[in-house]
């Protein structure tokens, strides 16, 4: 008899699972006239079936054994927004081998361990879908694996952590500090009692190792990703950047040149012109470049229960058009291309400098001279008084290799009318 309903077990019904059982249930009738089946949750796993969640559920439905999803062989899919390495990565080889089609908003899992669970789907005939892991409510990873697939990407730069740049556009706008504006992330409940993930960089790096997989067609590991987050950025580099003309973000770049790629998340002032620097409070956006496309940039909710739930729901979508065609697991693209990543020697950037110096005849020259016999070049510079005979100098530089930079951060630490290098940051945008 021809398949009429889709069972879906949910496992987590926390913001984004609350998100996907609406979405269903508002939109049952848009979704049965796209895929030709009806889509229900059957069963729903969850840690605690007594807490209080502000939403009803038909009696039986949450269940804290998580067999009755695994091997209840009326499910077809799963919907994993439960989060966390384990026992989540096992409950889903669990399931595939069970040919369950697994959807997952789980960037932490598919950054760390995507290949496998990429090549036991394919192995058991089945789907595997993310869209969420990366930017929440934005479908970029199907804008990549579809919408851009004809075209060659070769630099892709991303805000894609709500909290960090919520943080850092208050900074900007109200002139806060990190440690107040991360108490008032906190109440919000935009970043976590423990933040360390968002503000160290780690959450962006495990999305952009999914881009870059996806983008470049490399098999990109998490550890290959140089990661630097904002908890030593302060107000003062902010308000310099600004009068320069760049607003500082959490961007995470990917960047492919002769074949070889490089792939970092660290704070960078973003040039005014460019789109990115526009990207305000918890917004996300990746920016593309391509060879044939150009320039497009996708924008949108990073995060939240309907955005999120949105994406996933989507990729519901997706899996039953799949099961109606009968084409269920054959949409993987393992990467195809050799991974071959960049030294330090061929790492080009532009650099945004503060130091601190003693104000007094040839440092200017001193300074000017270091970074000439490392071949690098100055676009700004600004001197100023700073406390009690010291001067602060601002500076912008042309490109410049990473190798170089840190010779002449280097070579600046031995100078002793130098006294400190009070920020150093990557800049993106503006003339060339
Ligand atoms: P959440 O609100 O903390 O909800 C987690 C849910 O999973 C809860 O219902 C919890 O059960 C259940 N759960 C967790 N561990 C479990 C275990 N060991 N056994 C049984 N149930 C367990 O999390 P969330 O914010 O919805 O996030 C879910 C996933 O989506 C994560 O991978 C996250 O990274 C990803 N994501 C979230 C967002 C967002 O905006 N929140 C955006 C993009 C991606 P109880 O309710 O009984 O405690
Ligand atoms: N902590 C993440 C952020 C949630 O702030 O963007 C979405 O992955």
């Amino acid at each position: 008899m021809e398949k009429r309903l889709v069972k879906v077990g949910l496992m987590g019904f926390g913001t984004v699972g609350t998100g996907v059982y609406r979405i269903i249930r508002a939109h049952q009738e848009d979704l049965r006239k796209q895929t030709g089946l009806n889509i229900e949750i059957h069963r729903i796993f969850v840690k605690d079936i007594h807490k209080e969640r502000g939403i009803s559920t038909p009696t039986g439905m949450l269940t804290n054994n998580i067999d009755d999803i695994l091997y209840d062989h009326d499910i077809d899919v799963i919907v994993e927004v439960m989060g966390g390495i384990e026992p989540t990565k096992s409950y889903i080889l669990t399931a595939l081998k069970e040919k369950k089609h697994v959807i997952t908003a789980n960037k932490d899992l598919m950054a760390l361990h995507g290949a496998q669970i990429l090549s036991t789907a394919q192995a058991n005939g089945c789907d595997v879908f993310y869209e969420a892991s990366v930017a929440g409510g934005i479908p970029i990873l199907r804008a990549l694996v579809e919408g851009l697939s004809s075209d060659r990407i070769y630099k892709m730069m991303g805000i894609v952590n709500g909290t960090t740049n919520y943080m850092l556009s208050k900074m900007s706008k109200e002139g806060m500090d990190y440690q107040e504006v991360l108490a008032e992330a906190q109440a919000l409940g935009y970043a976590e009692s423990d933040p360390t993930a968002d503000v160290e960089g780690h959450d962006a790096a495990r999305k952009m190792a999914i881009l870059s997989t996806l983008g470049f067609r490399v098999a990109m590991n998490l550890d290959e990703v140089d990661v630097r987050g904002i908890s030593s950025v302060t107000k003062e580099d902010i308000a310099y950047g600004k009068s320069l003309g760049y607003e500082l973000k959490l961007l995470g770049i990917a960047e492919r040149s002769n074949n070889k790629i490089e792939v970092s998340v660290q704070p960078t002032m973003v040039h005014k012109s460019h789109p990115l620097a526009s990207v305000h409070d918890v917004f996300n956006a990746v920016y593309i470049y391509g060879d044939a496309v150009g320039e497009t940039m996708f924008y949108g909710p990073g995060a939240g229960e309907l955005p999120t739930a949105t994406s996933v729901v989507s990729d519901l979508v997706t899996v039953v058009k799949n099961m109606k065609l009968g084409t269920n697991g054959l949409g993987v693209v393992a990467p195809y291309i050799e991974k071959l990543l960049k030294s330090d020697e061929e790492k080009y950037s532009k650099y945004f400098l503060r130091m601190i110096v003693e104000d007094q005849r040839g440092v200017l020259a001193k300074v000017t001279q270091v970074f000439s016999d490392h071949n690098i070049s100055f676009k700004q510079i600004v001197q100023q008084p700073y406390n009690g005979g010291q001067a602060e100098i601002i500076l912008v530089t042309h490109t410049s290799t990473k190798a170089d930079m840190d010779q002449v951060m280097k070579k600046m630490e031995s100078i002793d009318m130098i006294h400190h290098v009070k920020s150093c940051y990557r800049l993106e945008g503006g003339a060339k």
